[in-house]
């Protein structure tokens, strides 16, 4: 076996077959990562690392878990963007997540999770405020609408237009007047 013939292009795989393969392999990695992705959204998997964490059960005694329609609101809903694109950037960006799970002693405990919360709470909201609460728009997609939506409290009508009114620059995302939708918000 000759090695150097293997990395020769060779004439005799036409141009047909090297765009057929590699749209088949495109196919196969596209299919495999979005399955990966779609395992790694569920709220099961959240709390594969934050099993000890009261998370889930806070956000079932909130009126995101504990409302008239019946809704619970999943982890990824509010916590993972919805475009493909801004979804796999977060996706990259948490991966060192699994590195600190490892490595941190006692990170699955209630306790490190309340002396973090206040710092984790600030994390996600930068986030968050970096995506304008993109998220919590796509459920409360009607905030904004003129006329407002008949069963909006007059004190939300009166903030909401307000805000809308404001320039742009100084225009406020959800989460800055919103903090504790679905967790305890540690007051500092
Ligand atoms: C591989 C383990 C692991 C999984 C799975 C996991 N987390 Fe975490 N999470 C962590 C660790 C470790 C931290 C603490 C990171 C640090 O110290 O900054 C963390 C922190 C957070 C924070 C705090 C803010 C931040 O950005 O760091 C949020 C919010 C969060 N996780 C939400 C989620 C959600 C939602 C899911 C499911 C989509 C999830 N986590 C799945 C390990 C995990
Ligand atoms: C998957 C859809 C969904 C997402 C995402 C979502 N919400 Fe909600 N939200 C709901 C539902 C359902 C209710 C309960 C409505 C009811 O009371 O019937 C609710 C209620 C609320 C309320 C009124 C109750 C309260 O706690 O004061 C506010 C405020 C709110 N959401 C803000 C937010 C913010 C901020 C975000 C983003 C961090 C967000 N929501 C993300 C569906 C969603
Ligand atoms: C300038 C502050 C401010 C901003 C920004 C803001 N809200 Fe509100 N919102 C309020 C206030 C104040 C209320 C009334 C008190 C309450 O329910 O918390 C309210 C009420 C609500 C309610 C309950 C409405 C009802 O009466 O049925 C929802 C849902 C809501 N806001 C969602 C959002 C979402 C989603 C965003 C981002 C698109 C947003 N808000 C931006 C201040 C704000
Ligand atoms: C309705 C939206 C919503 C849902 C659903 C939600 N979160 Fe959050 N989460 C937030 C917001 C907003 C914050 C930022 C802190 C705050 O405002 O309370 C946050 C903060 C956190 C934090 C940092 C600690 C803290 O309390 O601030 C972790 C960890 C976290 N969420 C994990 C989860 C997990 C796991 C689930 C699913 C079981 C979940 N969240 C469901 C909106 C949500």
């Amino acid at each position: 076996m000759n090695w150097r013939k293997i990395f020769k292009p060779s004439a005799k795989l036409s141009i047909f077959t090297l765009v057929i393969g590699g749209a088949v392999f495109g196919a196969v990695a596209f299919y495999a990562g979005q399955t990966t992705l779609h395992a790694t959204s569920t709220d099961e998997f959240c709390m594969t690392c934050h099993s000890n964490h009261s998370l889930q059960d806070e956000v079932l005694a909130s009126a995101h878990g504990d409302n008239e329609s019946g809704i619970v609101v999943n982890c990824r809903d509010c916590h993972l963007p919805r475009e493909p694109f801004a979804y796999l950037q977060k996706k990259i960006a948490v991966s060192p997540d699994l590195w600190r799970f490892v490595t941190t002693p006692g990170f699955n405990t209630q306790e490190h999770l309340e002396e973090h919360r206040l710092e984790w709470a600030e994390l996600t909201h930068d986030y968050l405020r970096s995506i304008d609460s993109s998220t919590c728009q796509a459920c409360h997609a009607r905030v904004y609408d003129d006329p407002p939506p008949e069963n909006m409290s007059r004190m939300a009508v009166g903030m909401h237009t307000m805000n809308k009114n404001r320039d742009e620059a100084e225009r406020e995302t959800c989460i800055d007047c919103h903090k504790g939708v679905a967790h305890p918000y540690p007051e500092a």
